[in-house]
């Protein structure tokens, strides 16, 4: 259990528990209510790791008494939990669950949730913190955030522990214009303290895992850079397809739901400096700094950096899966990619010179996510004639889900009098060294922005920097409508065209679980 909870970061242990809490979720009859939050801090509660006075209101437009919403909640928790409902933890947490109907814009409705909390805070007695969760369409973000200012529930205890905290579900705008504009809202209401914009990949156990792989072992620093890695490719696959997101998904495509943030973050922590402490804003600094140094992208031409991809109707694990533009909700000239890739380069000391593969897409052959960093061959002095010897380059891969762990390729000798050579894996699992019982990410998240710890949430320039490398791209494509837009069939890895991405530089897509 220990382990299991252990965080890297300083002063953060798994018996730290942050003051009296009331926690707010506007879009409580949404999806991710039901299937991650409520049951996150369900787990919460049953690893005792909620403050002994915690309160939760569920806030949305839909009109709902406290006995329908708290049955709904008892309800996910049955389906999603990651511990089983037990009646006693249940009854302790519904008996502080309310639900407050109300619509976004209003101010008097904000109001009332401003009595609702001081008359809970007085039944407390002492201090207590609000987060404020926001988990509904993005149309609404602002609306909410310039009520929580306005009534004055973004600044309770101010500059104390138990300042108010707000935490900003994705996505953080849909260009770099929209991110602006929503960062200014929030800065003229908050300090950049009070923001936890999330980005759950953070809250992986794989992603935490990955500061602690390269800063807590001496052994990869001295190679991590551009003398002796040849490519880092980052993979993030899925193979379901947008099923009844469809509204959603439409709008957004596979840069803007995956890459922009889940993706982008992944690459950050693999080529960003080492911090100088484990201060959140440390290595958010680092984080921002490796994002910057990205070359700005080749948009056409042979030389292009970019690809993108519509599924079309194919086979997934046997299974006949329709094309994009057949499922639901999708218009018929819609011109959204379910596949993009791209190869991107760091300007500057580290990483000069070496590509960064990226790919994400829908309805792939798996869903799989890893980074694998490919190191150079070896030069051919002793092992160098052609058939005889396969000498094929090392690759640390680190499976980010699932399959959690990490794996490095060494050549080998294969046993005999002959001297043959054969890649062979040093692997290390997490489910067979730790066990199974891993905390979700949003059991993560949550707790750390109780504790008011933002290590593993993005800071506002940190997506706007993200947005400010792809705008341009999303701009070129928006011109260019369905030009250009490859396709691959459902249930493969993606169209042709990302292959050729990485040929140029005589690589090829890696992936350990193909
Ligand atoms: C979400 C995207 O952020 O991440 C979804 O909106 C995607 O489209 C999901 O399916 C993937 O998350 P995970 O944790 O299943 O890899």
């Amino acid at each position: 259990m220990e382990q299991e909870n252990a965080s890297f970061r300083q002063g953060l242990d798994s018996g730290h528990k942050a003051p009296p809490t009331i926690i707010v979720i506007f879009g409580a009859s949404g999806d991710l209510t039901a299937r991650k939050l409520v049951p996150a801090l369900y787990n919460l509660g049953a690893d005792g790791l909620l403050p002994d006075d915690f309160h939760l209101i569920g806030y949305g437009r839909s009109e709902l008494s406290d006995e329908a919403f708290c049955n709904d909640m008892r309800e996910a928790i049955g389906k999603f939990s990651r511990r089983p409902l037990d009646d006693e933890i249940w009854e302790h947490m519904a008996s502080n669950l309310r639900y407050h109907a109300g619509p976004y814009d209003a101010p008097d409705s904000f109001e009332k949730l401003r009595q609702t909390i001081e008359k809970i805070e007085k039944s407390i007695g002492t201090e207590t913190q609000c987060l404020f969760y926001i988990s509904t369409p993005p149309s609404v973000f602002k609306p909410i955030l310039e009520n929580l200012g306005n009534s004055g529930l973004g600044r309770r205890h101010r500059r104390t522990p138990s300042s108010s905290k707000v935490v900003i579900e994705k996505p953080f705008g849909h260009d770099i214009d929209s991110a602006r504009e929503l960062n200014a809202v929030i800065n003229r209401r908050f300090d950049e303290s009070q923001v936890y914009r999330i980005d759950h990949y953070l809250g992986k156990e794989t992603v935490q895992s990955l500061l602690v792989q390269r800063f807590a072992n001496s052994i990869f620093e001295p190679v991590w850079n551009r003398r002796y890695v040849s490519c880092v490719q980052i993979t993030v696959a899925e193979d379901i397809g947008v099923g009844s997101r469809g509204g959603y998904y439409d709008r957004s495509g596979a840069l803007r739901d995956m890459v922009q943030n889940h993706v982008m973050q992944l690459l950050a922590l693999t080529a960003m400096e080492p911090p100088t402490s484990l201060n959140p804003e440390a290595i958010r600094d680092e984080k921002v700094k490796a994002l910057k140094a990205i070359h700005p992208l080749n948009l056409a031409g042979d030389d292009a950096d970019v690809v993108r991809a519509r599924y079309q109707e194919g086979l997934v694990f046997g299974e006949k899966a329709i094309g994009y533009l057949e499922e639901n909700g999708i218009p018929e000239d819609s011109t959204t990619e379910t596949f993009a890739a791209f190869r991107l380069y760091l300007d500057n000391w580290r990483w000069k010179g070496v590509p960064f593969y990226i790919r994400s897409g829908k309805r792939m052959a798996l869903k799989a996510s890893e980074i694998s960093v490919q190191f150079s061959r070896p030069p051919a002095i002793l092992f160098g004639e052609g058939d005889r010897f396969d000498i094929s380059p090392n690759f640390l891969v680190i499976r980010i889900q699932p399959n959690e762990g990490i794996t490095l390729t060494l050549n080998s000798k294969t046993p005999g009098l002959e001297t043959l050579l054969q890649p062979v894996e040093l692997s290390f699992g997490y489910e067979t060294t730790f066990g199974s019982d891993t905390p979700e990410a949003y059991e993560r998240l949550i707790l750390d922005a109780m504790n008011g710890d933002g290590t593993l949430f993005i800071r506002g320039d940190e997506t706007e920097t993200s947005w400010n490398l792809f705008t341009p791209v999303l701009e070129h494509w928006d011109e260019r409508g369905s030009k250009g837009i490859e396709s691959y069939a459902a249930g493969t890895w993606g169209p042709l065209d990302a292959d050729k991405l990485l040929l140029r530089n005589d690589h090829e897509w890696r992936l350990e679980e193909s």
